[in-house]
């Protein structure tokens, strides 16, 4: 019997090679449905990727003085190491540089060119060069990007238009007939309220003022602008408009197109759109999760942010990672990470639940049968709670997972493993092994808990990939199976007894000394933040010596250019500004430094109103320690000269000058 298709995409990704847990998210949830669903037979493709083009990638390698092609390079390299460490079992990854993607592009570029949906104009509109975004003066915030609050440009330029306007009834029929398209609901009224009922406008979708980009074919001043490039992956990387499309013939539409909230937009708009243009199928799911949060803010790793899934994944094991991103995320919903609650879950729920379940049932086989798994002999009316619950168990995990509803799925296993190690207090086996009269109720009580870890230990398989194969030798039987078959019928059977169980294994997840671990992870990201002040003092001092200053040993209290050279002073933009609550001189600010975003405290509430500070471009120390004032990490100082008089007013630069440029 041919076997059901599913396909599902990752959003392609920047190779920024800052990647953080964030971003790891969005992967490993979809690497556990492509797993759930090979497991259940069907014949699966899970495509992940990056996006390499774009004005942000050219200057980047520009200033790392490479090519845009080799500055990409090493950096997707390093993606797939972490895929490669994360377990990640994609089935093909594309990269916007790979030639039958370009080929496709220009293919679909001018397909559309030629159906009159792509005509040339000329753009004038607010242009934001991080997010790659052209708005409407309408559509900005307070004057700013609306996605991230940064400073925008008034642009004009040539430009070919894709003609959305002509699409928005037909998406929003899309939407009011498939409730299921985009989910979860609440982003189909952000949608509708914010882009579709206010009126879809047109879309520049080609670029003349950088080259880094897919050549449009039959005008050479222009380049095919990001998004048209970057969603058109998921059917590229299928052969479409290639010659070999077997497997965009087999695969496509998409079953679920994944990613966070702040690229529903493109997804769930543009690229419906661009479809119907087409005349393709629309893809069936758009889901847009939430946000992983450090500190209440998207987790970046500009801020400081420890979590970076290289370090966590070699410290506690991926399974231990994926875990915590899977369990206790609420799917859709923003969660904030902290290493404090990694730790916690892993010792509660791993060490506690699944590792205490697994080590206290072989040591009692080991103890009572001579490490041989017992045949079960009756069930009795108190083994009806935990058995009814495993038996049940697949099917409930399953109408979860089809709903996309990862973390209950994954919950309710782990509300099994938990009723298992009642079900041990409840029998008591060690009371039953002292009375001869009740070996065969002993024989049946281990036996249910062993076929309980049989069970859960499978279901966890997507979720956990390694984990389940060592539980099951543990219990002595083969590797766990590739799919859920053996586990959908006939439980309780009898069929694992005479297994020989191994009471030696190491503990599956050894138990954390919280407090030792959090010290040695900030110790860690302490570690990272002075290597990185040494390399740029390093850089300095050879930049220096190449000036061939004249250097003077100096005891006066004056200092070398060297030892200036050590404080990092950059211009940064207030992006927010704030008081902070009980402390009369503070303001929180959040601060655009050109690479991230920052928050520094700042005790000038005195001198300024938070409205005639957002905006501004000042000077801030970059490397100074960060601590923390009144429970907020301040990473940095402002300048600000003071004179007697108590006036204090902030260094900023005399004209403009681009935001993170060195101050010296
Ligand atoms: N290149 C675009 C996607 C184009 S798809 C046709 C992009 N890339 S990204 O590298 O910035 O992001 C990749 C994924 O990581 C996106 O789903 C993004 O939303 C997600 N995340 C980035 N930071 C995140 C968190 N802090 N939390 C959860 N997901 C996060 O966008």
């Amino acid at each position: 019997m041919e076997k059901k298709k599913f396909y599902l995409t990752t959003p392609i990704y920047y190779p920024s090679g800052n990647w953080h847990l964030g971003h790891s998210y969005t992967t490993v949830i979809a690497d556990c449905l492509a797993r759930y669903k090979r497991m259940q037979n069907f014949e699966v493709f899970f495509l992940t990727g990056t996006d390499e083009h774009g004005q942000k990638i050219e200057e980047k390698a520009k200033a790392a003085d490479k090519t845009p092609q080799e500055f990409v390079d090493g950096l997707v390299v390093k993606l797939k190491d972490l895929w490669k460490l994360m377990n990640i079992s994609y089935d093909k990854f594309i990269r916007t540089t790979d030639e039958y993607h370009v080929k496709a592009v220009q293919k679909i570029f001018k397909t559309l060119y030629d159906k009159g949906d792509i005509y040339k104009s000329e753009y004038e509109g607010w242009y934001c060069t991080p997010c790659e975004s052209f708005w409407t003066k309408s559509q900005l915030k307070d004057g700013k990007c609306p996605d991230c609050g940064r400073e925008v440009k008034l642009t004009k330029e040539e430009s070919y238009f894709f003609r959305l306007s002509k699409y928005q009834d037909r998406i929003l029929k899309l939407y009011e007939d498939n409730p299921e398209f985009l989910q979860p609901v609440s982003r189909v009224n952000e949608m509708k309220n914010n882009f579709l009922l206010p009126g879809l406008q047109d879309i520049a979708v080609s670029r003349t003022t950088f080259k880094w980009g897919v050549p449009v074919t039959f005008d050479d001043k222009h380049i095919v602008y990001v998004w048209i490039d970057a969603l058109s992956n998921y059917i590229t990387a299928l052969g479409y408009a290639s010659e070999d499309d077997s497997d965009f013939k087999k695969f496509w539409p998409a079953d679920v197109h994944l990613m966070a909230k702040e690229i529903v937009r493109f997804h769930s708009i543009i690229w419906p759109a661009l479809l119907m243009a087409l005349d393709l199928p629309l893809p069936k799911k758009i889901y847009g999760h939430g946000w992983l949060l450090f500190n209440g803010d998207k987790m970046s790793k500009s801020k400081g942010n420890v979590a970076d899934p290289f370090v966590l994944c070699n410290r506690y094991g991926v399974d231990a990672i994926r875990y915590y991103l899977l369990k206790e995320i609420p799917f859709g919903q923003d969660a904030v990470y902290s290493d404090e609650s990694l730790l916690k879950v892993i010792n509660s729920d791993l060490c506690n639940d699944l590792g205490n379940l697994v080590s206290r049932t072989v040591a009692m086989i080991n103890q009572y049968f001579n490490g041989e798994i017992p045949d079960l002999t009756k069930l009795l009316p108190e083994d009806e709670g935990l058995v009814q619950k495993v038996k049940e168990l697949y099917a409930k995990v399953s109408v979860y997972m089809d709903a996309l509803q990862i973390s209950q799925a994954l919950n309710e296993i782990m509300k099994t493993v938990q009723r298992a190690n009642k079900y041990i207090d409840e029998t008591a086996p060690w009371v039953l092994a002292k009375d001869s009269a009740k070996t065969d109720r002993l024989k049946t009580v281990l036996y249910n808990l062993a076929e309980t870890i049989r069970v859960t230990a499978l279901l966890l398989k997507p979720f956990v990939p390694s984990t389940p194969d060592k539980i099951y030798k543990i219990l002595g039987l083969k590797k766990a199976p590739q799919t859920f078959d053996e586990i959908k019928n006939n439980l309780f059977t009898g069929s694992i007894k005479g297994a020989k169980v191994d009471a030696s294994a190491p503990k599956l997840f050894p138990r954390l000394d919280i407090g030792k671990e959090l010290k040695e992870l900030s110790a860690k990201e302490e570690i990272n933040e002075n290597l990185e002040k040494i390399d740029k003092i390093d850089k300095n001092n050879k930049e220096n010596k190449n000036m061939n200053t004249e250097e003077k040993e100096i005891t006066d209290g004056t200092i070398t250019i060297d030892d200036f050279f050590k404080t990092r002073l950059v211009t940064a933009k207030i992006l927010t500004a704030e008081k902070v609550e009980k402390a009369d001189k503070l303001l929180k600010f959040t601060l655009d430094t050109g690479d991230g975003v920052r928050t520094v405290v700042s005790g000038i509430a005195k001198y300024y109103t938070c409205e005639e500070l957002i905006g501004k471009v000042v000077v801030l120390v970059k490397n100074l320690k960060p601590v923390k004032l009144r429970g907020i990490l301040s990473e940095g100082m402002l300048l600000c000269a003071s004179d007697e008089n108590d006036r204090v007013r902030l260094v900023t630069p005399d004209g403009d000058v681009t935001v993170g440029c060195e101050v010296r």
